[in-house]
């Protein structure tokens, strides 16, 4: 069997000349991953191909990546791969078998002050340990990077830098801020691009955690009222999936932040839910649900996980970060 040409990049894809390419480019299309997961509608029109030519490009890609029907054994042996990144609080980590998953999508929702935007720090900066110690780093903290998306203004580098100083065996604080990538978005389009444009270095930087906080804030601030629901879904929807694409294609944990709303419909129990209904909670593998308890004390509860037991934990809120509640 004569040997196949190898493929490095996109433009050694079938189909894709030279204006092409430029135009997937600017696009964020620059890996093959990021081809394997487009539709033929977007590549055909960002590229401006014909749809065989782009669903040519697609498959061939696909082919590369292996992106077809896999044996459940070649699954397990993937997901054996993916890390289990420690959330600060052993009693938390138990309750999800180890910690948040790299490849997949976790949803941290719960009130104001709950702990959300806390916890995302701490994940950002715990990825950075080594892998015996919860991290995702085989030999040298700068072999990875953390991306966050700040769509509140909550994002302060003086948490990471309190939170880092708890693992000084393992993490130089000034290390750990030069590797985590801040992009502020000022509204829900703003926040969208940001995300696009982290395909474009995903691969190359080798991003681990990618926080979104708040994922739902500007959608919901910015469509108000009944009648531009079903729009704010749609855009959140398309949000998600790029998400989901980025979570695919690269391994990395994502971490999403989501408010709650009250359910005045609802008499007995917790009356409130996460905004975004549906579209937000389908799209997490994993979501948390966190309360405030007692003074620094939260409650983290997980719920509807495909392989997690539902359960509570309680965690503590300090300086150093998050711990278990004593
Ligand atoms: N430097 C700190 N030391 C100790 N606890 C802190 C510190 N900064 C914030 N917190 C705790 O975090 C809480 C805010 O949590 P946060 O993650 O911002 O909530 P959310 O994002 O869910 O609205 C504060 O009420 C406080 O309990
Ligand atoms: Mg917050």
């Amino acid at each position: 069997m004569a040997k196949k040409k190898e493929v490095k990049s996109i433009e050694d894809l079938p189909g894709i000349g030279p204006s092409t390419l430029k135009k997937l480019q600017e696009n964020g299309y620059t890996t093959i991953e990021s081809i394997a997961a487009a539709t033929v509608a977007e590549l055909s029109s960002i590229g401006s191909l014909g749809e065989k030519t782009a669903q040519k490009a697609i498959e061939a890609a696909r082919q590369i990546l292996g992106f077809t029907f896999e044996t459940a054994d070649l699954i397990l042996e993937k997901r054996r791969q993916l890390v289990r990144i420690t959330t600060g609080s052993g009693d938390l980590d138990n309750l999800l078998d180890g910690g948040i998953e790299t490849g997949s999508i976790t949803e941290l929702y719960g009130e104001f002050r709950a702990g959300k935007t806390q916890l995302a720090h701490q994940i950002c900066v715990n990825a950075f340990l080594p892998l015996e110690q919860g991290g995702t780093v085989k030999e040298s903290p700068d072999e990875i990077s953390v991306v966050y998306i700040d769509t509140e203004g909550t994002f302060r580098p003086e948490r990471i830098v309190s939170m880092a100083k708890r693992w000084e065996d393992f993490l130089n604080p000034q290390d750990v801020l030069k590797r985590i990538k801040v992009g502020r978005a000022f509204n829900s389009d703003h926040q969208m691009v940001l995300v696009d444009e982290v395909s474009r270095f995903a691969k190359e930087e080798n991003v681990k955690v990618l926080v979104v906080d708040s994922l739902t804030a500007h959608f919901r601030a910015e469509f108000v009222g009944r009648g531009t629901l079903a729009e704010r879904q749609q855009k959140l929807n398309s949000h998600i999936h790029t998400l989901q694409k980025l979570c695919a294609s690269y391994h990395m944990a994502i971490i999403v932040t989501n408010q709650v709303h009250a359910k005045p419909d609802m008499f007995f129990g917790d009356p409130t839910a996460p905004v975004g209904g549906h579209i937000v909670g389908h799209a997490a593998q994993t979501r948390i649900y966190l309360r405030k308890s007692k003074g620094e004390r939260r409650i983290s509860r997980v719920v509807d996980s495909p392989l997690l037991a539902e359960g509570e934990a309680v965690f503590m809120l300090t300086e150093q970060g998050i711990v278990d509640a004593t």
